[in-house]
């Protein structure tokens, strides 16, 4: 079973399509990466999975469903300059949030959610600031946060916009860890990453979008020259750098099978 199937998806702004006959799966239980230039889509895309956004044109599925019956199983991590990081709450609030979900409407959170949200923050290395207020943190501390509450909500769908970007070498360690961690345990994750090395050493499955699905599947058959070109157009040193790295990693992998 795919955890996503999106067949000839579009989804507009106004009149403006941001998404354009988008056709692609991801398989249940991998890590995958949505890469492409900046306006893509990329953050488009992952709203509409989320459900946040609707679909003009097409069809999303998840785990075999439609969306509207799956949506406790997702969890979504926007961008970070789309969200309002002023709201006075505390650090444990926040990851309580993500607990929410999970709640019957007006049920208070009970001692099994108090548990998951300190796990999530020990998880993240975040918990002697537990009772911090979210806008006195850093950028990388405010994203670890976010991870904690996405890890706290413990759903089957995870899915991230750009969580690596901005951080620390440490906390991309530990993002690292929680991301391989979430797919161990058999759960999907897909992740919008600007760089493409890291995709190619770190990420299964890969879809390149420029508006539309230029590609869509394992890293060795999506990163070629010629996908790269398509989509990011001729800035060829960079891209025959990464080329190199996917060569080099399907050669690792073949005798890793071998
Ligand atoms: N709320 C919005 N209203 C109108 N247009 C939008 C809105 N959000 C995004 N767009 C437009 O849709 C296109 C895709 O935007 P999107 O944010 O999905 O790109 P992205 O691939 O995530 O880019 P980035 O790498 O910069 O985050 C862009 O042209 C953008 O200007
Ligand atoms: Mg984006």
């Amino acid at each position: 079973m795919n955890a996503i199937e999106c067949r000839d998806v579009a989804v507009f702004y106004g009149r403006r399509a941001a998404l354009w006959g988008v056709t692609c799966q991801v398989p249940l239980g991998c890590l995958a990466a949505v890469v492409g230039p900046n306006g893509a889509g990329k953050s488009t895309f992952l709203r509409a999975v989320a459900g946040l956004l609707p679909v003009q044109r097409g069809e999303i599925r998840l785990f075999a469903r439609p969306i509207a019956e799956v949506r406790s199983r997702i969890s979504y991590m926007p961008q970070r300059e789309s969200v309002d990081w002023d709201f006075p709450l505390t650090v444990l609030d926040v990851v309580l949030m993500g607990r929410y979900g999970r709640l019957k409407l007006f049920q208070r959170p009970g001692r099994l959610d108090y548990e998951r949200a300190w796990e999530a923050l020990r998880h993240v290395g975040m918990e002697q600031h537990a009772h911090r207020q979210l806008g006195e943190l850093s950028g990388g501390q405010q994203q670890r946060v976010f991870l904690a509450r996405a890890l706290a909500y413990d759903a089957d769908l995870y899915l991230m916009d750009e969580p690596f970007a901005g951080i620390d070498a440490a906390t991309e360690q530990v993002l690292l860890e929680v991301v391989h961690e979430l797919r161990d345990a058999g759960k999907t994750v897909v992740v919008v990453h600007h760089d493409l090395q890291v995709v190619a050493s770190v990420f299964e499955w890969v879809m390149l979008l420029n508006l539309h699905m230029i590609a869509a599947g394992p890293v060795g058959e999506v990163l070629t020259a010629q996908h790269l070109h398509e989509a990011y157009g001729g800035r060829s040193a960079l891209l025959s750098e990464v080329v190199q790295r996917v060569a080099l990693h399907r050669e690792v992998m073949r005798r890793k099978g071998a």
